[in-house]
């Protein structure tokens, strides 16, 4: 609530739940490709309690990870379990965050919803979490990803396909790539589109347009 009242519509899921490997997936498509290069760099973006970041640092000890977090109390838990010189965690209005670029995979995981347009089934007008401020965020971590990176969504209110940003990339296709979700999504007007539907949940960044 505290988060909320101080970052008001800039603040997308108030939930704070995660649990270890939670997307095992997407974590090992993500060790395939980066694997290779001498020293990756990976985005947790809405990394909650640091348990995503924590899980990649498992399946690529050798990548320098960065987990973002806009609650303060998570990102005071997330700094409280580290030990691993090679993560780093910030707050999402950090100015060292604000001119990082070249990340070679950015995950924003459960970050883009709002719990109430399913428990209360209110809508994005009600909540403030509009495809606006999805496809904002989506646009400035854009600017993150290096071209041919990678880019993991899941759980998200909106298709990251709707966006201009989705243009510029093309879906990855690998086991569990796509998940069928029993989630309301809703089209850029705010309106609930389907209650079900098949999420593509990795992309990779073209070359800069
Ligand atoms: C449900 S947790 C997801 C944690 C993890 N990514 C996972 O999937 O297990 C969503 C997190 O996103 C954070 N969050 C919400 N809005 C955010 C924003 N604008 N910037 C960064 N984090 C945000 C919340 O504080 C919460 O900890």
């Amino acid at each position: 609530m505290l988060t909320r009242a101080i970052y008001k519509g800039g603040h997308f899921q108030g939930e704070t739940a995660s649990f270890e490997d939670r997307y095992p997936e997407l974590f090992t498509a993500c060790k395939a490709r980066l694997e290779p290069l001498p020293s990756p760099r990976i985005l947790s973006f809405g990394c909650s309690t640091g348990e995503e970041a924590f899980s990649l640092a498992r399946y690529l000890p050798h990548a320098e990870i960065v987990g973002v977090e806009i609650n303060p109390w998570c990102l005071k838990q997330c700094l409280a379990r580290n030990s691993n010189r090679r993560i780093r965690f910030l707050h999402r209005n950090a100015k060292e965050f604000s001119s990082m670029e070249g990340f070679d995979a950015i995950f924003c995981m459960a970050v883009f919803q709002r719990t109430e347009h399913r428990t209360e089934r209110l809508s994005p007008l009600q909540t403030g979490f509009t495809f606006e401020r999805f496809e904002s965020e989506i646009r400035f971590l854009d600017q993150k990803l290096k071209p041919g990176g990678m880019l993991f969504l899941d759980e998200s209110d909106y298709a990251f396909e709707l966006t201009e940003t989705g243009r510029n990339y093309t879906p990855l296709d690998f086991p569990g790539s796509k998940v069928l979700r029993k989630r309301p999504v809703f089209d850029r007007d705010g309106r609930r589109v389907a209650e079900e539907s098949e999420f593509t949940r990795a992309f990779l960044k073209q070359n800069s347009l």
